[in-house]
């Protein structure tokens, strides 16, 4: 098992007492580390476009909250007050392929949970205020210090007059310092409140956990989809009922039938649209295509040498299924049917040797899931 658990304990002791259970500080997990990017690296990236960024702002005194939104320009930064205002980008990861390094770090826990890297900057007293979250949370600090609170109870009552979600009443249960190098892991729906003690960075290593409401809806749509638009409903044994503003018990007994037959569980339909559901790419920024395409294999062995490498492009998720002896790849929600071997190739690691890979594919689908990847710009050739 290559990954390891950023701390003392085994990742067995973590998944079993911890993990979706109960928060863990760990002092010294990542000892010397860096931020993935500087404060100014970070301000440049909250001024892209495509970035997902923001500053919350709180007024001490008043008690007021306030959020700027993102993409945010460089007049946003120049007049900032000396204190207690906190940027955040989230999808990181996606724009700094770099920082992929410490989110490999949590490969512990299945590809398909982790959701993004978010960093926040503060100066001392920084804050986004006392609040919950619905998803499973690393806190890695980075640089400088942050005082973390929290509380597993709390009243769910939020201020008002702002579109944080800010508890209103918030005590402390755990009241810790984290210094760089310290990490605590928050599940689900644990009151948390972090002040920057001092000028701070934090890493947030977000996981995804599905919404029920949303994978039913999801997963309906998506076999409706395959429902020939012209079947109806039919009832050419209708009969003369004695109140017409009634549905009879006829109707609904069809109906319901139908309904059920429509949704039934099917494995194979519902392993193909969970990877497919489980791959897309939601930040809005796709992987692109590259300026020359390739069309036969050969071309493709011809662009490299000895020592090139096919990288997964940062803003793509590589994901696979079993699939009796072969596999189902589910790259930025398309799926295709390669051999196990491959699939386990592509997606072990992000980086590949591009001449081992090729010599290792004996089979055309394989090659071809190979062309079509590069052509759409979810592998790189370096
Ligand atoms: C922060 O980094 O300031 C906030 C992270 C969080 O509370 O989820
Ligand atoms: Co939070």
């Amino acid at each position: 098992m290559p990954y390891t658990f950023p701390g003392d304990i085994s990742v067995e002791t973590f998944l079993q007492e911890y993990w979706q259970k109960k928060p863990l500080l760990i002092r010294n997990a990542f000892p010397g580390i860096q931020s993935p990017l500087t404060p100014d690296e970070l301000a440049g990236l909250a001024c892209e476009d495509d970035a997902n960024s923001r500053i919350v702002f709180e007024q001490h005194e008043l008690g007021h909250w306030h959020v700027l939104h993102g993409p945010l320009n460089e007049d946003d930064f120049s007049d900032l007050p000396k204190k207690n205002w906190t940027l955040l980008v989230t999808d990181v990861e996606k724009h700094v392929p770099e920082a992929r390094d410490l989110f490999d770090r949590f490969r512990f826990i299945p590809d398909w949970r982790i959701d993004d890297l978010m960093i926040s900057y503060a100066p001392e007293g920084g804050s986004v205020g006392p609040h919950t979250d619905a998803y499973d949370v690393f806190l890695i600090q980075t640089y400088g210090q942050r005082r973390w609170m929290i509380n597993q109870d709390y009243n769910d009552s939020c201020l008002d007059g702002t579109e944080l979600r800010i508890l209103e009443h918030f005590t402390a249960a755990e009241d810790w310092t984290l210094d760089p190098g310290d990490m605590l892991y928050l599940p689900p729906n644990i009151a948390h409140y972090g002040i920057a003690l001092n000028e701070c960075m934090t890493c947030s290593v977000g996981f995804r956990a599905p919404s029920i409401s949303n994978m039913v809806s999801e997963y309906a749509e998506h076999m409706a989809a395959a429902i020939d638009q012209e079947l109806r409903y039919e009832d050419p044994d209708l009969m003369r009922q004695q109140n017409p503003a009634e549905i009879g018990p006829d109707a609904l007994k069809r109906i319901r039938t139908l309904i059920a037959e429509q949704l039934t569980v099917d494995d194979d339909s519902l392993l193909r649209w969970f990877g497919e559901f489980s791959s897309e790419v939601r930040s809005g920024t796709h992987a692109q295509t590259p300026d020359r395409l390739i069309s036969t294999y050969k071309d493709l062995s011809a662009s490299f040498h000895n020592d090139s490498i096919i990288a997964q492009s940062s803003l793509s998720k590589f994901l696979f299924i079993r699939h009796n002896d072969d596999a189902l790849l589910f790259v930025d929600g398309t799926s295709y049917m390669t051999s196990l071997a491959f699939a386990i190739a592509l997606t072990d690691n992000r980086e590949i040797n591009a001449q081992q890979l090729v010599e290792s594919i004996d089979n055309e689908a394989d090659r071809q899931v190979l062309i079509e990847l590069y052509n759409n710009g979810c592998l790189l050739l370096r």
